[in-house]
């Protein structure tokens, strides 16, 4: 990613959780701000969106931001009060936050917080009290200096979700940023997506592993973290999370997409994997 320029990877997942608005019923992921947060930024690629790669793609982003909600829904019911969005992107969930006792942080890069503001001005969608917008790098700072600037409460439990963001850091970031999560008291949870490393991929996957590695490299945010599941749970565990639940795409549709009539479905087996970790 370029410093200073705004992500367009988040424009692209953006756009296809407001596709999913149009497209799908019933819908995975219900987001009244999708499409008004990108006005008219927004197009209907109709043509893409029913190519099998564009619905399953399509498919992913509505089920791993509804995977993240239903995992904080569960952690505000036990009495979490503070939410971070690391990498938030045009993340919508602080417009549609049901939780009155909720404090939101969302973290990016200043770049694309600021065209976030931006979009969010041109759509007359104010920031909700509820809401911190803290400019972080992950490369350059620690999660951990973020969280102080920003008034964060490291006494209390929180939740984190951390979409779309992991397969774009180094190594080092990653184990930084879930050091710090895992450091948190007891009740504290992490939900977030990765690249699973492609030589574990079978044959038939791997050319749409390599045409979406293209696609975000050309965007100038290449992949540069893969792990192998059994890699994931021992950087886990040697940070000290105490629970790991890693969902696969077949774990996946039985959730989320088993019942649908319209054949909505993710890849088996898949490029990416949902994960939650429990301190
Ligand atoms: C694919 S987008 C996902 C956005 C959002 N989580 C979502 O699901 O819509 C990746 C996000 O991670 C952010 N990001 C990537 N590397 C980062 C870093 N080193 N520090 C801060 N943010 C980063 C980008 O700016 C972008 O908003």
């Amino acid at each position: 990613m370029q410093t200073g320029r705004a992500s367009r990877t988040a424009l692209r997942v953006a756009m296809r959780r407001a596709a999913h608005q149009i497209l799908d019923r019933p819908l995975i992921l219900d987001d009244p701000v999708a499409l008004p947060m990108l006005g008219p930024l927004f197009s209907l690629d109709r043509e893409r969106e029913t190519r099998p790669m564009g619905r399953a793609f399509r498919a992913f982003m509505a089920v791993r931001s509804r995977y993240a909600e239903d995992q904080l829904a569960a952690a505000a019911a036990g009495g979490v009060t503070q939410y971070v969005v690391l990498g938030a992107g045009l993340d919508t969930f602080a417009w549609r936050n049901p939780f009155p006792q909720l404090r939101i942080f969302e973290m990016d890069f200043p770049a694309t917080q600021e065209w976030k503001r931006a979009l969010l001005a041109d759509a007359g969608l104010a920031l909700p009290d509820a809401l911190t917008f803290v400019p972080l790098d992950f490369e350059r700072q620690t999660l951990a200096e973020g969280l102080a600037a920003a008034g964060f409460a490291t006494s209390k439990p929180a939740f984190f979700a951390w979409l779309g963001v992991v397969p774009y850091l180094t190594l080092e970031a990653f184990r930084a940023t879930i050091a710090t999560i895992a450091a948190l008291p007891a009740g504290t949870a992490v939900s977030f997506d990765y690249a699973i490393s492609p030589e574990t991929l079978s044959p038939e996957r791997r050319p749409g592993f390599q045409a979406l590695s293209e696609r975000v490299a050309a965007a100038g945010e290449p992949f540069r973290l893969f792990l192998a599941p059994e890699e994931l749970n021992a950087e886990l565990s040697r940070s000290g999370f105490q629970r790991i639940e890693q969902l696969s795409s077949t774990d996946l549709n039985r959730n989320y997409l088993d019942a649908r009539a319209d054949g909505l479905r993710l890849p088996e087996p898949a490029l990416f994997r949902l994960v939650t970790a429990w301190t």
